[in-house]
């Protein structure tokens, strides 16, 4: 080797030791960012406060600006992480389109989507205005929808990213028009994994039973006579939800008793899932 060989040598072995350097401390730097959609209660705040537990920056959405700045000032409080504020009512398109917007953004990239706002309607379908029911669609499947589109583009282009939609057991089950629009969730995820099989980007759906929070009263639903073992905690799902998505699980349902409810639902046949006694336990709730 030359004297201009081996310093061109050094340099490039110097010049890689740099680069491996820089890479690395990239890579320990490089922050990543959720966004979640009704992050300022149960189950949406339980996936803000883990994600902020692990480092990641977040984007928080849901209609309460008030309680998104409280939730948003605690989690930076506690954890030391980027949160921004994205006030939305994913009933309306066009404020819908602007979650979308954030989701596409290249210089400021969203690695991880969590479609979880929802609600539900304590009344049979002949009895509620269909106005109320439409805005459960639009809210758990058009917005779900729309940004999953916007995000599953983005997500593929940069060949990394994770989606992660709030679907329910309740999608197992004929009981009502939110179990059909849970069904859509559900399916809609296990198509959207299989479409992107290969691409780097993984899409996961979660299906939980009863869990404790703020959507039963919300709906002003009695819960009383419910036994306790049907009774989750937003954590342990929310624990199980992100394992489950790690490990690139597509329909995850967490909890072991409610995994054999959804075993035994897929095996018997279809009319138990429309049978009074399966059906009314959900719809009282
Ligand atoms: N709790 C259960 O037993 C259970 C079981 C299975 C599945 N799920 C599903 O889990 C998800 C979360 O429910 P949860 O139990 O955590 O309910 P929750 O405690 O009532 O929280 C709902 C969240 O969604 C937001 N939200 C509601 N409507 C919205 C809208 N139009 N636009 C934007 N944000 C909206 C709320 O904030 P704002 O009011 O400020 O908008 C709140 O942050 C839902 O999709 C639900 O269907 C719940």
């Amino acid at each position: 080797m030359t004297e201009r060989d081996q310093t061109t040598g050094e340099n490039t072995a110097a010049a890689r030791r740099t680069m491996t350097r820089t890479t690395m401390t990239r890579t320990t730097m490089t922050r990543t960012t959720a966004l979640v959609t009704g992050a300022t209660a149960g189950i949406g705040h339980e996936f803000a406060t883990q994600l902020a537990a692990r480092g990641h920056d977040l984007v928080l959405v849901a209609r309460d600006t008030a309680r998104l700045e409280e939730t948003a000032g605690r989690l930076r409080a506690a954890y030391g992480i980027g949160v921004e504020v994205l006030a939305a009512d994913l009933s309306d398109r066009a404020q819908t389109e602007v979650v979308a917007a954030r989701l596409a953004e290249v210089h400021r990239p969203v690695d991880l989507l969590i479609n979880n706002a929802g609600f539900g309607l304590n009344a049979r379908f002949l009895d509620v205005d269909v106005a109320a029911e439409e805005e459960s669609l639009d809210v758990m499947c058009r917005a779900v929808l729309v940004l999953t589109h916007a995000a599953a583009r983005a997500m593929v282009s940069r060949g990394s990213g994770r989606i992660i939609n709030i679907s329910s057991v309740a999608s197992f089950i004929a009981a009502s028009p939110y179990s059909a629009a849970k069904a859509w969730v559900t399916v809609f995820t296990e198509s959207l994994a299989h479409q992107l099989a290969g691409t780097g980007v993984s899409a996961t759906v979660v299906c939980p039973g009863f869990v404790r929070t703020e959507f039963h009263q919300r709906a002003e639903m009695d819960t009383r006579s419910l036994p306790k073992p049907l009774w989750l905690s937003a954590s342990d799902v929310v624990r199980e939800a992100l394992a489950d998505a790690e490990r690139g699980v597509v329909v995850s349902i967490p909890s072991r008793r409610y995994r054999a409810v959804v075993m035994l639902l897929r095996v018997l046949p279809r009319a138990v899932a429309r049978d009074p006694r399966v059906v009314s336990r959900h719809r009282r709730t």
